[in-house]
């Protein structure tokens, strides 16, 4: 079998998500929407305004507005946004193409869900997302999702040590859940954590 080569190398560039995505070699997709999510949804006193950054397919759109759910996605990468409005059916125009550090939503989320967003991008950008994870959330406000922990020099994905990733939001964020995750793709297996912080 022929490997997959690649002319993009950048994953701080949009031309890199959509060479993925244009040649089918996405294996962070879960083609799914991930059982703590569900299980998140199920048990939520109320529906939350939701951001989901670097959305990818974005099967939780469709999940998440069926719930009643205000959920806005957004990524830069316009294959990835075409992927995810096409699994989004008529919750399309809940998918935009925008990019997270400049976007401004129309209502302040009381979520953010994160899956694959932080750990697609190099640690030394790290900071500046939680910068604007802190920003965009009010105090109370919700950042949920999946968090990949791995040693790694190299990647996507880049992954964190427990204690980096508590020392990068533990300024702006108390955690209040922390689970392993059953439903993992290979390349997560074993590795991420589903875990919810708090907007101090
Ligand atoms: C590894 S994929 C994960 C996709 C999706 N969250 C999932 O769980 O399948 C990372 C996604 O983040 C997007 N992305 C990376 N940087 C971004 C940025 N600055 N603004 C918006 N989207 C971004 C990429 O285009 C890509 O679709």
């Amino acid at each position: 079998m022929m490997a997959t080569t690649f002319d993009s190398r950048d994953p701080m560039a949009p031309e890199f998500w959509s060479e993925r995505f244009e040649k089918q070699f996405t294996p962070w997709d879960l083609g799914g929407v991930p059982r703590a999510l569900r299980d998140f949804v199920a048990r939520s006193p109320a529906p939350l305004a939701t951001l989901i950054p670097g959305c990818g397919t974005g099967y939780e759109v469709v999940h998440l507005a069926e719930a009643g759910w205000d959920v806005t996605a957004i990524d830069f990468s316009e294959a990835a946004v075409a992927a995810a409005q096409a699994a989004a059916g008529k919750w399309a125009d809940r998918i935009l193409t925008a990019d997270f550090f400049t976007f401004a939503p129309a209502r302040a989320p009381q979520l953010i869900y994160e899956r694959a967003f932080l750990c697609a991008l190099p640690r030394a950008r790290w900071p500046a997302v939680v910068q604007r994870w802190s920003e965009l959330l009010a105090p109370g406000a919700l950042l949920a999702g999946f968090f990949y922990f791995d040693k790694s020099p190299k990647g996507p994905p880049f992954g964190a040590s427990e204690e980096e990733l508590h020392h990068l939001l533990a300024t702006h964020f108390e955690r209040i859940e922390d689970a392993a995750v059953s439903d993992s793709v290979p390349v997560f297996a074993g590795k991420e954590r589903w875990q919810v912080w708090r907007r101090k």
